[in-house]
């Protein structure tokens, strides 16, 4: 049964979006999981419901339709019938509760805390249209990916700078909203080494349907080792090339560091770009490729609708714009990218 949901339902998903990674059917994290043994339970119960209605549907009318030679036939009329009452009222009412318990202990289960305090926490903010983390504890600042080690919990402290977002990362885990005024925790756990994609969840504006986000899930080595690289991060280093010197030198004269931070620095007006060269993504949704951060950086509406970019920094000539991307697209501050990860 479980083969032939996921045959049919992947099959609607994957002819929508190609994306691998992106999909509640096919769980490899804990949230993922138990949302989907909740799912089958309730199908399973909602199938057995229409097959049985069908039946008996289908008796009544082939039995009791208009016959040739008794078209004045009228059957026995009931009125009020105290045992099929009672069946018909007890049957839904069990199975409600047979869909309610396990839907009440999954709840509990995804809310529980009791690792928390020994576990890797990240504050995430939801901004339009883009992601920011925060490492407690440990000065990592990053936006867009969100490293975790395999088969651990991570505590997510969630919220919105602006409007609500939700967070959700189909194949590891369920949904929860990012909200202004409070926050909302959860945990994700990563049963297999990937990258996972992630979709904002809660209609936020025009370009909610491009605030994607990935979790790269590395081994916890790897990831040891990507905690130390980003702590160590120096968002002074000059680059080797001269280009991406250049660059660099352009991005300072354009204030770009107004609103992006290297390195620890709690600027998040816009995305953190420690680490850019090993993003899964330009603006979350381009190829990372350098002709594709040229573009974002020449005209980030036409990318992404009302995003705060836009507008906000002089206009740079497409020459220093190549020069900027080439600049960021150096920023590799760890061996531990999402390669390590499987790729995408
Ligand atoms: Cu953020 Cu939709």
């Amino acid at each position: 049964l479980k083969t032939l949901l996921m045959l049919s339902f992947t099959a609607i998903v994957l002819s929508a979006c190609g994306k691998e990674n992106l999909t509640a059917l096919d769980p490899k994290g804990y949230g993922a999981e138990k949302s989907m043994d909740i799912m089958i339970l309730s199908i399973v119960i909602m199938t057995a419901v229409f097959i049985i209605v069908a039946i008996i549907f289908t008796i009544a009318v082939v039995r009791f339709r208009e016959k040739k030679g008794r078209e004045d036939y009228i059957p026995k009329q009931v009125e009020g019938n105290h045992t099929l009452e009672i069946v018909w009222t007890a049957i839904p009412i069990v199975l409600v509760f047979v869909l309610a318990i396990p839907t009440i202990i999954t709840i509990f289960d995804l809310a529980d805390t009791a690792e928390a305090e020994s576990s890797i926490k990240v504050e995430v903010t939801g901004n339009q249209y883009w992601w920011h983390f925060d490492y407690k504890g440990e000065e990592i600042q990053t936006s867009q990916d969100l490293y975790v080690p395999v088969g651990k919990k991570v505590y997510l402290d969630i919220q919105s700078s602006d409007v609500i977002h939700s967070f959700w990362v189909p194949t590891i885990s369920g949904k929860m909203d990012a909200n202004p005024e409070n926050v909302n925790t959860m945990f994700i756990e990563a049963y297999e080494e990937g990258v996972y994609w992630g979709k904002c969840a809660e209609l936020c504006g025009p370009s909610h349907s491009l605030m994607d986000f990935k979790v790269v899930a590395v081994s916890q080595d790897e990831f040891d080792q990507w905690v130390e690289d980003m702590k160590n991060v120096n968002p002074e280093e000059k680059p080797q090339d001269a280009v991406a010197s250049e660059g660099q030198d352009l991005f300072e004269a354009n204030n770009c560091m107004a609103c992006h931070a290297i390195g620890s620095s709690p600027v998040a007006v816009g995305p953190n770009l420690t680490n850019y060269a090993n993003r899964t993504a330009v603006a979350g949704i381009l190829e990372p490729t350098k002709e594709n951060l040229v573009d974002w950086i020449m005209d980030p509406e036409s990318i992404k609708p009302g995003n705060k970019m836009t507008g906000n920094y002089p206009e740079v000539s497409r020459d220093e714009a190549e020069k900027i991307a080439e600049y960021l697209m150096q920023l590799d501050h760890s061996d531990v990218n999402p390669e390590s990860a499987g790729g995408i």
